[in-house]
């Protein structure tokens, strides 16, 4: 099996080479989704290490408020997806027009799940109170760095310090836990960088690792978010809730119907980093099939994980989502999949991994985890893995 090093993925050549051909499946109803990724910016104000940001090549900039109107008009006429979020890359509270935007979502009877990096309640103080008359229904807080010394991996602006963003974090969720009428559950995200089997380093970083600190992290931020409030919970429930936590995988914990706690393993990103890459032939992967993307200037992409737009399946300035995801690029992908093969580069370089004997691991365990795991984890758990 070859590797896959660096030079042989530049840009050009990748996207020339992972184009779909164009008539080789017929096409097929689309799937339903369980998440479209509608990227309204993909300018951030953050240079976090962990993300690709830094490297991304792609023109940044705003999604057109007609454009955004026009996809969320397709998606309140036809089932297409479960959920949608308004990030893809970007953060999304620095869209000029987010509030009209949370607002046409709503207008729409559309699932928004929101996932910002919480800047902003500093930055732009009334966004705390907007965000909460909003009514929208799921808020994730990608806080990822819970202290004074990991925040320093968030390239933040500089008038942004540590404190001042914990602030405008703990006025959110204090503000939203005490409004009556709101009805947004609120996660709060920590990066979680324990070594894992499965996963391939995205870079040498420690954020929060092992159980102890996590434990420890988990403990400080809920006693902080939930003081004074007067429906708290009891504290050894809570204290039960953190225990039980298991390093090194996603997680939830529970803490309020408002308020979860969710620790994630740090991502290699499709492996974007790594020097050199051992491609995967094997696997399988939701993308397009249960996620998809559609970046700011309208490409439709299959996964979060295409955030250069390297396997466009279409734009919907010039076709509608419904037709993209029907249509042969898309099922391609899909059928290729289903027969659990790994044809594109982009996904060979994503599902594979730095050694031989991880990426066999990754590719098996691909399959495992859609095919068996995840089914019958929603057989035993209706609603599992819906967040
Ligand atoms: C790309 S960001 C876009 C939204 C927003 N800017 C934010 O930070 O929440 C989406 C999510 O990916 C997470 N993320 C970025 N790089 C990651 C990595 N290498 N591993 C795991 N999560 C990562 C972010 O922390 C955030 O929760
Ligand atoms: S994780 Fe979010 S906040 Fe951090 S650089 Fe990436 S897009 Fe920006
Ligand atoms: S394997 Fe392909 S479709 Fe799946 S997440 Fe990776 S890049 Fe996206």
């Amino acid at each position: 099996m070859p590797l896959l090093p660096l030079p042989a993925a530049r840009p050009a050549e990748l996207r020339r080479s992972s184009r779909l051909p164009l008539s080789a499946s017929p096409p097929s109803p689309p799937p339903l989704l369980d998440r479209l990724h509608i990227e309204v910016t993909n300018v951030c104000n953050f240079k976090c290490e962990f993300c690709p940001d830094a490297i991304m090549e792609r023109k940044r900039g705003h999604m057109d408020l007609g454009l955004l109107r026009q996809i969320l008009d397709e998606l309140a006429k036809q089932p297409i997806t479960r959920i949608i979020t308004f990030h893809l890359m970007g953060e999304p509270l620095i869209y000029p027009d987010i509030f009209a935007a949370i607002e046409m979502a709503a207008e729409r009877g559309l699932q928004l799940h929101l996932t910002t990096n919480g800047s902003t309640f500093q930055l732009k103080p009334d966004h705390v109170d907007r965000l909460v008359s909003s009514g929208i229904p799921k808020v994730t807080i990608s806080l990822q760095t819970p202290d004074p010394h990991t925040f320093t991996l968030r390239g933040a602006p500089p008038k942004l310090s540590a404190n001042a963003y914990f602030e405008g974090i703990t006025r959110y969720v204090r503000t939203n836990l005490r409004t009556a009428d709101s009805p947004t559950r609120v996660h709060i995200k920590f990066l979680d960088t324990t070594p894992h089997p499965f996963l391939v380093p995205h870079k040498p970083m420690k954020v929060v690792e092992g159980k102890a600190q996590m434990q420890e992290m988990l403990r400080e931020w809920a006693s902080h978010l939930l003081a004074d409030l007067p429906d708290c919970p009891d504290q050894n429930w809570i204290e039960q809730q953190i225990d039980c936590h298991k390093p090194g995988r996603w997680q939830l914990i529970p803490l309020h119907p408002k308020l979860v706690l969710e620790t994630f393993p740090l991502d290699s990103w499709g492996n974007v980093e790594a020097d050199s890459v051992v491609p995967a032939s094997f696997g399988y992967c939701n993308g397009a099939s249960q996620q998809a993307g559609i970046l700011h200037d309208g490409t439709v992409v299959p996964c979060c994980k295409d955030f250069e737009g390297h396997i466009p399946l279409g734009n919907v300035k010039e076709k509608p989502l419904r037709e993209i995801l029907s249509s042969a690029p898309a099922c391609h992908l899909r059928q290729g999949f289903d027969r659990f093969q790994v044809e594109n580069l982009v996904c060979q370089r994503c599902m594979g991994a730095d050694t031989r004997a991880k990426a066999v691991l990754r590719q098996a365990g691909s399959i495992a985890y859609f095919k068996v795991y995840n089914p019958l984890m929603k057989r035993l758990q209706p609603h599992w893995g819906k967040t």
